[in-house]
């Protein structure tokens, strides 16, 4: 079963708790984390999490875009995050901080951006639950997704049948109706999407239609 994870950076900002009961059908509700430094953009932090928590049961999907991640996992942990993923390229220590995302209770991902080669997190994939594959280049909602990194999930989904292994694939970035199905038949179990999903007229529908796109 496709995994639908919205994402709040589309969503109207002056009425989030509105928002997100909107998607309240959603299987995770992803929070990107975007600190001016790793990307270009700045978002929120741990304290809108926290804020966020009680206002819904959704799981909390939280994608740092950050530097230094290494300095934050605990925090975005007590804030309500169940899945920390972090970029590979914004780390040297990607085993050890997966080891503590898991301490801290939450489920590990690591992310990549689209040029970044799937052999970086070879090494540590048995040890993941989620790979977040960027579809675009992180800092932005509403980009084009980059049609080449179709085959980079089918290599993953290869990668990790080999390892045996539970690990989710999740593709983020410039996924609509109209090329979600691509990205599941490529070995997508979780579709992230924004601008398709709290730019559509109706938030609940669109989530359903993508869960269904693959069948
Ligand atoms: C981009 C973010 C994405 C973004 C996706 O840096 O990581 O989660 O919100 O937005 P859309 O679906 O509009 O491309
Ligand atoms: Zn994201």
């Amino acid at each position: 079963m496709i995994k639908v994870a919205p994402s709040l950076l589309a969503s109207d900002f002056t009425r989030l708790a509105e928002e997100v009961k909107t998607i309240e059908n959603a299987d995770m509700l992803h929070l990107d984390i975007m600190d001016g430094h790793f990307v270009p953009n700045l978002t929120f932090g741990p304290g809108l999490i926290s804020a966020l928590r009680d206002k819904t049961n959704l799981v909390f999907d939280t994608h740092l875009m950050i530097s230094n991640p290494e300095d934050y996992i605990e925090e975005y942990a007590e804030a309500g995050s169940d899945y920390i993923t972090f970029h590979i390229e914004a780390t040297n220590h990607s085993h050890r901080l997966v080891q503590r995302i898991k301490e801290a209770g939450c489920k590990a991902g690591v992310s990549l951006n689209p040029g970044t080669s799937l052999k970086d997190i070879e090494l540590i994939l048995p040890d993941l639950d989620m790979v977040l594959i960027m579809s675009v280049n992180p800092g932005y909602g509403g980009q084009k997704y980059i049609s080449q990194i179709t085959e980079k999930i089918s290599k993953l989904n290869d990668m990790i049948k080999e390892v045996n292994n539970n690990v989710e694939i999740a593709v983020d970035g410039g996924i609509k109706l109209h090329n979600v199905s691509e990205v599941i038949n490529a070995g997508a179990d979780i579709i992230i999407a924004g601008s398709a999903i709290f730019g559509s007229e109706n938030p609940y529908e669109t989530v359903e239609k993508f869960r269904t796109a693959g069948k």
